[in-house]
């Protein structure tokens, strides 16, 4: 059976390529999934990419992945910091979860340096640009397919 990987996305993500591209760079959030889907397929994984900019739809999302994934890659944005409620969907999934950053965090402002959602995260990505979705795409697959 195909896997199905869940690519959730948090606040202001859908201002990817608008917002601060000094930071994030400029590819649209569009351009990010075009992107995860050709790897995606080349992996023969499915995906399911999504963006919200509301804490409790994206507990939605992962309670929807228990269901239909068998991983997550979570760019959960500013609610990694403050987010219980997402930290607290993650442990109630069975898979792999990733976490990715887009920018180097650690090297930006103290309050980015502490992620809720590590506490679950199997795998840490910061600083890799968009990139870094299809690297964790790639991952993903690895852990998947052992
Ligand atoms: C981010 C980093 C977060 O600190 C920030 O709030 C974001 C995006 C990143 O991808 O680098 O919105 O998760």
């Amino acid at each position: 059976m195909q896997k199905t990987i869940y690519i959730i996305n948090g606040p202001n993500l859908n201002l990817l390529g608008k917002r601060e591209p000094e930071i994030y760079g400029a590819q649209t959030l569009s351009d990010v999934e075009k992107r995860c889907l050709e790897t995606a397929q080349s992996h023969e994984i499915d995906i399911v990419f999504a963006q919200s900019n509301h804490e409790g739809q994206i507990v939605e999302l992962i309670h929807e992945a228990r269901e239909k994934a068998q991983g997550i890659i979570i760019n959960p944005a500013a609610y990694t910091h403050t987010s219980i409620a997402i930290l607290d969907a993650l442990h109630a999934f069975d898979g792999p979860v990733i976490e990715l950053h887009i920018s180097q965090v650690h090297k930006r402002e103290t309050f980015r340096h502490h992620s809720y959602v590590s506490q679950r995260a199997d795998a840490v990505m910061a600083g890799f640009g968009t990139h870094g979705y299809q690297l964790a795409i790639e991952h993903m697959g690895m852990l998947l397919n052992k």
